[in-house]
């Protein structure tokens, strides 16, 4: 009970019950068609309530930001009807929840996008991995370079689906700007060939999170990175420079928090903490789900004020009520993650619960 994780948080903007939070986790469970959430999600979010903080799925804020079946968008009011009964859920629960902006980038393809090509900053295809889409595996296809415009209707389009978010009742968003997708693809070597001023690599991230604040206020608007991590053809030769200058643009914005994960050999935490004068929440992104023990080392190390917990947060909709009374962990079930119905998704049992006959 005397966990670190369960102290209430008072940061600048933010105030949370606990530093549990939820960290974003894609479940591809809304309509395919329209990306409008079903009210099978709105369970699902109310369920995990004792989060101090819940960070929705990653969510389109353009169509050309889709990157998979069943994600789902937020570009117009029949999405924002949809958030609003999972924001009601949750609320009505005691939660809190962020939306999570995703735009993916060159991660999609025509097949998930009417046909169109996926925009990226330059003509960059991502080679040895193939992308799922609702007909089957496809290789990535070259992406179209963005143009000024292409540019500035994506900075657009993440304001405005911020502000969509604030009108179906989430309590903020935060910016996918991590694991590979359009603004991490404008922070690597290897995604952005550019030569305009984007070139600078950070120039895209700043914009996206300046016009998100202006459209909702800094206090509610949030910015997830990943410095290092190299999934999805991704190359930051030398993290270390180029996140310490993102974060000297973004250090006087007032964000209600940076979400940093940290993978691979660049200890971004231990790093980047300094430089940071707001709120930082940390995940550890290993290839087993973080311990309890080890987001308690980050909190009570001063790493992190808030620690999001990705697949044990999906794995137990209780983990606050877990972490305090020292209790074992449901183990994740990877056949359950994308897609489908309630199972392997409102099913894991909370504590003194049976475990149904379908877990296994
Ligand atoms: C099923 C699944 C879906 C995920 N979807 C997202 C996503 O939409 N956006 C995102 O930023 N990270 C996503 N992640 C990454 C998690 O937020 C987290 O960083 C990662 O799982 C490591 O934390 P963990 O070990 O606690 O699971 C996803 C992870 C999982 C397991």
């Amino acid at each position: 009970m005397d966990s670190p994780l369960l102290q209430p948080y008072r940061g600048p903007a933010l105030h949370l019950p606990n530093r549990v939070a939820m960290a974003p986790m894609t479940r591809s469970r809304a309509d395919d068609a329209t990306g409008v959430p079903v009210p099978l999600m709105g369970d699902y979010y109310a369920q995990r309530a004792a989060a101090g903080l819940i960070v929705s799925e990653g969510i389109w804020p353009h169509r050309l930001g889709k990157g998979g079946p069943g994600v789902p968008g937020l570009t117009g009011a029949e999405h924002a009807a949809g958030w609003r009964h999972v924001t009601r859920a949750v609320h009505a629960a005691g939660g809190r929840i962020f939306a999570q902006l995703w735009h993916v980038g060159r991660v999609s393809h025509p097949d998930l996008l009417d046909g169109e090509l996926p925009v990226a900053p330059s003509a960059v295809a991502i080679t040895g991995e193939r992308i799922y889409t609702a007909g089957g595996e496809r290789d990535y296809v070259v992406p179209r370079a963005m143009s000024a415009s292409d540019i500035s209707e994506a900075v657009t389009s993440h304001a405005r689906a911020a502000r969509l978010a604030v009108e179906a009742g989430f309590d903020g968003v935060e910016i996918s700007a991590s694991y590979g997708y359009l603004v991490s693809q404008f922070l690597s070597d290897s995604a952005n060939l550019r030569t305009d001023a984007y070139a600078d690599r950070v120039r895209f991230a700043v914009e996206v999170t300046e016009a998100v604040a202006a459209e909702i206020g800094a206090g509610r608007t949030a910015v997830r990175v990943s410095p290092g991590n190299r999934l999805l053809g991704i190359v930051e030769s030398d993290p270390a420079p180029r996140y310490h200058r993102l974060l000297e643009a973004l250090g006087g914005l007032g964000l209600a928090y940076l979400h940093v994960v940290q993978s691979g050999t660049y200890a971004a935490l231990a790093d980047l903490r300094p430089r940071w004068q707001g709120t930082l929440v940390a995940t550890y992104d290993d290839q087993q789900p973080v311990t309890p023990e080890r987001a308690e080392e980050a909190v009570r190390g001063g790493l992190a004020d808030v620690y999001a917990f990705g697949r044990a947060f999906l794995a137990n909709p209780d983990l606050p009520g877990r972490i305090a009374a020292g209790a074992a962990l449901n183990a994740p079930r990877e056949s359950g993650f994308y897609g489908g119905g309630a199972e392997g998704y409102l099913d894991y049992p909370r504590l003194g619960e049976a475990v149904p006959v379908t877990a296994g």
